[in-house]
């Protein structure tokens, strides 16, 4: 597996977007397309992208019962999208069926699925106070467990912070780690924060990096710094 940079690319507009990765034309950058820009453009901007040649991973988290994820999943799998993801929370059942949503598609036989284990910005404390998980079990631990259960269901890896990257690894699992933040840079909502050069350490497959290279100075210097402490 390539260990490579993806780009949180977190914009309110399609113009904002396309301003933003001009100056990175022959660079091909992995981009992630979250839900702000999906809601807000739809299919055709990832069509659009496809066809500029940037590898995509579009980041739409879906969680609901297996049928209806099963349904979307096949209209995702039309995308030809590098990867996408479900919420590990929805359980086994529903990951297996938006696996099999993505592979009733020709693009999205070739389409790796991730399941969102624990979000970066949950902590122990948020875990116990406020989704009721037992005081005795720590994120690390349900980390764990939900890419146990995604493994099972057949799912290509999880998203989780570059800290459970060494559990990750372990169970011999592909890991997709945002939170991630060039040295100085300000965490702003992250909770489980690291730098590319310890993502690396700790055995991450790709790295997601949203405002440490949006809101650089210069961006394309940026990606290219998180490039070279990553790779
Ligand atoms: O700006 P920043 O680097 O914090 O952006 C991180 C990106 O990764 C955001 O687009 C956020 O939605 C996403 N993400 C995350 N934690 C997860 C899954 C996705 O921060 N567990």
């Amino acid at each position: 597996m390539e260990r490579d940079v993806i780009i949180a690319c977190d914009f309110k507009s399609k113009a904002e977007l396309m301003e933003f990765l001009k100056p990175f034309k022959g660079l091909n950058p992995y981009i992630k397309i979250g839900m702000e820009m999906y809601y807000k453009e739809g299919p055709e901007l990832v069509r659009e992208l496809k066809r500029d040649g940037f590898k995509i991973f579009l980041d739409l988290k879906l969680h609901d019962i297996p049928n209806t994820v099963k349904a979307a999943m096949a209209k995702i799998g039309e995308l030809g999208v590098d990867i996408t993801n479900v919420h590990a929370e929805g359980g086994i059942e529903m990951m297996k069926a938006a696996k099999e949503g993505l592979n009733s598609t020709e693009a999205g036989k070739n389409t790796k699925l991730i399941a969102v284990t624990i979000l970066t910005s949950i902590n122990d404390e948020i875990l116990h106070n406020e989704l009721g998980i037992k005081e005795d079990l720590h994120v690390n631990d349900v980390v764990r467990k939900y890419a146990l259960n995604a493994k099972e269901a057949g799912l290509d890896g999880v998203v989780c912070s570059a800290l459970e990257a060494p559990i990750i690894k372990e169970i011999g699992f592909m890991s997709v780690t945002p939170g991630i933040r060039l040295l100085g840079d300000d965490v702003n909502d992250q909770k489980r924060v690291a730098t590319p050069a310890l993502a690396k350490e700790n055995g991450s497959t790709y790295i997601v990096v949203g405002r440490s290279i949006t809101k650089a100075d210069n961006p394309v210097d940026a990606y290219n710094r998180c490039l070279k402490e990553f790779r």
